[in-house]
């Protein structure tokens, strides 16, 4: 069996999920929206529970604060577009920054060509972003500051409660893309005063192509899908029973595993960087230092260059029975070099790895790596 370490770009549905979400396929199958009979009721019933539940894990004020959507491309792109339409009388400047997730730059791409204002703050060479920089853009005029919670490629945490009190006592709407971030770290709304959230069930082990947006009252927003005004009138659709009920069931697992799955994952984690360091004297470490700063770096994720020849030939070690990423899924799929690591300097005349252990890594998956790792390096 091919050794999984790409847990970034998408996790296994859970066996426990998986079994939650089974009698929404065929037994439980009526649409929400149908109020007149049974079938319908039972289906709105398991929404509205799970809605409960969401909301309770990350510490809503009301479940009516909890919208699901097809995932965090989606909430992302209705926070930062819903929010700034609704506010562009008050002010058209959004702040955002260079190592966010393509749908969060594209969706504030997308407002600028509509004549909003946007900086796009630069990170420092470990992928962080100091409070100070976000301070220093705020403006009269801005409306929404939308950073992520963790990066997707070198796993930085930014100090999202800190920029929240900013943002708060600013007057400015937080939004934070927690997609990496939720299971991983503990996640609070109010903690971190944030004003929306977004997440998506399949990197916690839940089925893909459903998520949440967390927005918080009174906060409001313009829907992106003109349709029957489902979900308070925010985001219409027919909603997916199943999927809303493997997101929520994903979510209490998360939250309930955080402290071992968080200890587990960054011994793995650590075993590989200090197996990969040891072999590669050459080796350059993007983001944080798991070793000495492991609270500003995901417990799951390793990010390295290898230089020149050596990390051609690790890559060809690893062969198709050790599957990291070379870069973020999405970014592989367009072919182009990570804008993140490009962001921190690190894109050029590396071989850059991205390496995510997960739940189910085991120390043998991690032993048989290691050994990979020694070969490969007393070959080149
Ligand atoms: C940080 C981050 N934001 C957003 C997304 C998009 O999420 P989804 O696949 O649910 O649309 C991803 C997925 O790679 C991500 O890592």
């Amino acid at each position: 069996m091919p050794i999984y370490l790409d847990y970034h770009a998408t996790t296994p549905v859970d066996p426990r999920v998986f079994a939650s979400m089974a009698p929404y396929f065929m037994e439980v199958f009526g649409n929400p929206a149908s109020s007149s009979h049974r079938f319908g009721l039972q289906a709105r019933a398991a929404v509205e529970q799970a809605r409960q539940r969401i909301a309770a894990a990350l510490n809503a004020s009301t479940p009516r604060e909890i919208v699901f959507t097809s995932g965090s491309t989606e909430s992302n792109n209705l926070a930062i577009k819903g929010v700034v339409r609704r506010c562009g009388t008050r002010g058209r400047h959004v702040i955002t920054a260079v190592s966010e997730h393509k749908c969060v730059l594209n969706a504030c791409k997308s407002l600028r060509e509509d004549g909003f204002d946007v900086t796009v703050l630069p990170v420092e060479a470990d992928g962080s972003l100091p409070v100070e920089a976000v301070a220093a853009a705020l403006r009269p005029d801005t409306v929404l500051v939308s950073l992520m919670h963790a990066n997707n490629e070198i796993g930085v945490i930014h100090d999202i409660a800190a920029i929240g009190a900013l943002c708060r006592a600013q007057g400015v709407l937080l939004h934070t893309d927690a997609t990496q971030s939720f299971g991983k770290v503990p996640v609070d709304v109010q903690a971190m005063q944030v004003d929306l959230l977004s997440m998506s069930a399949h990197k916690m082990y839940g089925p893909k192509g459903i998520g949440a947006l967390y927005v918080r009252t009174p906060c409001t927003l313009v829907p992106q899908l003109d349709g029957g005004g489902h979900e308070g009138g925010l985001r219409s659709g027919t909603l997916n029973v199943p999927g809303i009920v493997g997101l929520a069931d994903a979510v209490v697992l998360a939250c309930a595993d955080l402290e071992v799955d968080r200890r587990t994952q960054r011994a793995l984690r650590d075993r590989l960087w200090l197996a990969l360091r040891d072999a590669y004297p050459g080796i350059l470490l993007n983001g944080p230092d798991p070793l000495t700063a492991p609270e500003r770096r995901l417990p799951n994720n390793l990010n390295v260059s290898v230089p020149g020849a050596a990390g051609d030939a690790l890559l060809a070690a690893l062969g198709d029975d050790i599957c990291v990423s070379t870069s973020s899924a999405c970014t592989s799929a367009s072919g182009e070099a990570s804008h993140v690591l490009t962001a921190i300097g690190r894109a050029e005349g590396h071989t850059n790895l991205r390496i995510s252990v997960g739940r189910p890594t085991t120390d043998a998956e991690i032993d048989q790596v290691v050994a990979c790792i020694g070969r490969a390096a007393v070959r080149a």
